[in-house]
Protein backbone atom coordinates (compact mmCIF):
# COMPACT_ATOMS: atom_id res chain seq x y z
CA UNK A 1 0.00 0.00 0.00
CA UNK A 2 0.65 3.55 -0.83
CA UNK A 3 1.51 6.10 2.38
CA UNK A 4 -0.97 8.72 1.23
CA UNK A 5 0.14 12.34 0.83
CA UNK A 6 -2.42 14.39 3.03
CA UNK A 7 -0.27 17.32 2.08
CA UNK A 8 -1.15 17.03 -1.21
CA UNK A 9 -4.37 16.26 -0.44
CA UNK A 10 -5.29 19.26 1.44
CA UNK A 11 -3.95 21.55 -1.13
CA UNK A 12 -6.14 20.03 -3.68
CA UNK A 13 -8.86 20.05 -1.50
CA UNK A 14 -8.83 23.80 -0.48
CA UNK A 15 -8.01 24.35 -4.56
CA UNK A 16 -11.66 22.11 -4.79
CA UNK A 17 -14.02 24.15 -2.61
CA UNK A 18 -12.15 27.91 -1.52
CA UNK A 19 -13.95 29.90 -4.08
CA UNK A 20 -16.98 27.82 -4.39
CA UNK A 21 -19.95 28.49 -1.73
CA UNK A 22 -22.17 25.77 -2.29
CA UNK A 23 -21.86 23.28 0.75
CA UNK A 24 -23.66 20.59 -1.10
CA UNK A 25 -20.98 21.07 -3.94
CA UNK A 26 -18.00 20.99 -1.59
CA UNK A 27 -19.02 17.84 0.67
CA UNK A 28 -19.32 15.43 -2.50
CA UNK A 29 -16.14 16.74 -3.89
CA UNK A 30 -14.28 16.23 -0.92
CA UNK A 31 -15.81 12.76 -0.44
CA UNK A 32 -14.96 12.40 -4.31
CA UNK A 33 -11.31 13.41 -4.06
CA UNK A 34 -10.74 11.11 -0.72
CA UNK A 35 -12.15 8.14 -1.99
CA UNK A 36 -9.89 8.18 -5.12
CA UNK A 37 -7.25 9.08 -3.00
CA UNK A 38 -6.91 6.24 -0.38
CA UNK A 39 -5.73 2.79 -1.11
CA UNK A 40 -7.76 -0.27 0.29
CA UNK A 41 -11.17 1.47 1.35
CA UNK A 42 -14.59 0.34 -0.07
CA UNK A 43 -16.91 2.92 2.01
CA UNK A 44 -16.22 6.74 2.48
CA UNK A 45 -19.04 9.10 2.96
CA UNK A 46 -20.16 12.03 5.75
CA UNK A 47 -23.17 11.44 8.15
CA UNK A 48 -24.64 14.96 8.68
CA UNK A 49 -26.12 15.90 12.18
CA UNK A 50 -29.73 16.76 11.50
CA UNK A 51 -31.66 17.21 15.05
CA UNK A 52 -30.50 14.62 17.17
CA UNK A 53 -29.46 12.20 14.90
CA UNK A 54 -26.82 11.59 12.06
CA UNK A 55 -28.06 11.10 8.42
CA UNK A 56 -26.23 9.80 5.55
CA UNK A 57 -25.14 12.53 3.55
CA UNK A 58 -22.41 12.59 0.46
CA UNK A 59 -20.69 9.17 -0.37
CA UNK A 60 -19.26 6.83 -2.24
CA UNK A 61 -19.38 3.28 -2.19
CA UNK A 62 -22.30 0.63 -1.33
CA UNK A 63 -25.88 1.86 -0.35
CA UNK A 64 -25.60 2.20 3.43
CA UNK A 65 -28.09 3.02 6.68
CA UNK A 66 -29.61 6.38 6.49
CA UNK A 67 -30.20 7.09 10.10
CA UNK A 68 -27.85 6.43 12.78
CA UNK A 69 -28.44 7.15 16.55
CA UNK A 70 -25.59 9.57 18.48
CA UNK A 71 -23.91 7.06 20.53
CA UNK A 72 -24.58 4.30 18.50
CA UNK A 73 -21.93 2.51 16.49
CA UNK A 74 -18.66 4.14 15.50
CA UNK A 75 -20.13 7.32 13.90
CA UNK A 76 -22.73 7.51 16.58
CA UNK A 77 -19.87 6.78 18.69
CA UNK A 78 -17.52 9.68 17.21
CA UNK A 79 -20.39 11.95 17.37
CA UNK A 80 -20.93 11.49 21.17
CA UNK A 81 -17.61 11.89 22.43
CA UNK A 82 -16.46 14.41 19.48
CA UNK A 83 -13.38 11.97 19.34
CA UNK A 84 -11.93 10.41 16.37
CA UNK A 85 -13.14 6.69 16.55
CA UNK A 86 -9.98 5.00 14.68
CA UNK A 87 -11.37 1.17 14.77
CA UNK A 88 -8.99 -1.83 13.99
CA UNK A 89 -11.74 -4.31 13.92
CA UNK A 90 -15.06 -3.25 13.11
CA UNK A 91 -16.08 -7.13 14.53
CA UNK A 92 -14.65 -6.32 17.96
CA UNK A 93 -16.98 -2.44 18.24
CA UNK A 94 -19.70 -2.90 20.45
CA UNK A 95 -22.27 -1.83 18.77
CA UNK A 96 -20.99 -1.63 15.61
CA UNK A 97 -23.36 -1.12 12.40
CA UNK A 98 -22.97 -3.22 9.56
CA UNK A 99 -23.73 -1.32 6.48
CA UNK A 100 -21.28 -3.24 3.75
CA UNK A 101 -20.37 -6.57 4.93
CA UNK A 102 -17.19 -6.16 3.50
CA UNK A 103 -16.25 -3.70 6.02
CA UNK A 104 -13.08 -4.80 8.47
CA UNK A 105 -11.69 -0.99 9.90
CA UNK A 106 -12.74 2.09 10.28
CA UNK A 107 -11.69 5.39 11.00
CA UNK A 108 -14.83 8.49 11.96
CA UNK A 109 -13.42 11.80 12.37
CA UNK A 110 -16.40 14.07 13.72
CA UNK A 111 -16.82 17.67 11.13
CA UNK A 112 -17.06 20.51 13.84
CA UNK A 113 -17.57 24.08 12.75
CA UNK A 114 -16.06 25.86 16.47
CA UNK A 115 -17.69 23.69 18.55
CA UNK A 116 -20.18 23.07 17.16
CA UNK A 117 -20.52 19.34 15.82
CA UNK A 118 -22.22 19.23 12.41
CA UNK A 119 -21.71 15.45 11.50
CA UNK A 120 -18.77 12.89 11.05
CA UNK A 121 -16.52 11.78 7.99
CA UNK A 122 -16.27 8.01 7.71
CA UNK A 123 -13.86 5.56 5.98
CA UNK A 124 -14.21 2.18 5.91
CA UNK A 125 -11.87 -0.47 4.60
CA UNK A 126 -11.95 -3.97 3.45
CA UNK A 127 -8.66 -5.15 5.63
CA UNK A 128 -8.20 -5.36 8.84
CA UNK A 129 -6.12 -2.21 10.96
CA UNK A 130 -6.04 -0.52 7.52
CA UNK A 131 -5.69 2.98 9.37
CA UNK A 132 -2.89 3.98 11.44
CA UNK A 133 -1.74 7.37 13.39
CA UNK A 134 -0.64 9.25 9.87
CA UNK A 135 -3.72 8.24 8.30
CA UNK A 136 -5.75 9.57 11.80
CA UNK A 137 -3.44 12.92 11.84
CA UNK A 138 -4.04 13.39 8.16
CA UNK A 139 -7.84 12.63 7.88
CA UNK A 140 -8.60 15.19 10.88
CA UNK A 141 -6.27 17.83 9.58
CA UNK A 142 -8.58 17.21 6.09
CA UNK A 143 -11.86 17.64 8.37
CA UNK A 144 -10.55 20.98 9.32
CA UNK A 145 -9.37 22.68 6.25
CA UNK A 146 -13.28 21.50 4.71
CA UNK A 147 -14.67 22.84 8.17
CA UNK A 148 -12.84 25.75 7.55
CA UNK A 149 -13.93 26.18 4.21
CA UNK A 150 -16.41 24.26 3.11
CA UNK A 151 -19.67 25.40 4.93
CA UNK A 152 -22.01 28.59 3.60
CA UNK A 153 -23.77 30.95 6.16
CA UNK A 154 -27.23 27.96 5.10
CA UNK A 155 -25.34 25.83 6.65
CA UNK A 156 -23.40 22.50 6.29
CA UNK A 157 -25.16 20.98 3.72
N1 LIG B 1 -20.01 1.28 10.35
C1 LIG B 1 -20.67 2.45 10.74
C2 LIG B 1 -21.99 2.61 10.04
C3 LIG B 1 -21.88 3.35 8.78
S1 LIG B 1 -21.33 2.39 7.50
O1 LIG B 1 -20.02 1.84 7.76
C4 LIG B 1 -21.33 3.24 6.10
C5 LIG B 1 -20.86 2.56 12.22
O2 LIG B 1 -20.87 1.57 12.97
O3 LIG B 1 -21.03 3.67 12.66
Amino acid sequence: MTMTDYSLLDAQLRALVKDEPDALANAANFVALLYNALDDINWLGIYVLRGDELVLGPFQGQPACVHIQIGSGVCGTAAATLETQRVPDVHAFPGHIVCDAASRSEIVVPLQFGERLVGVLDIDSPSLDRFDSADQQGVELLCRTYCELAGSDEGFI
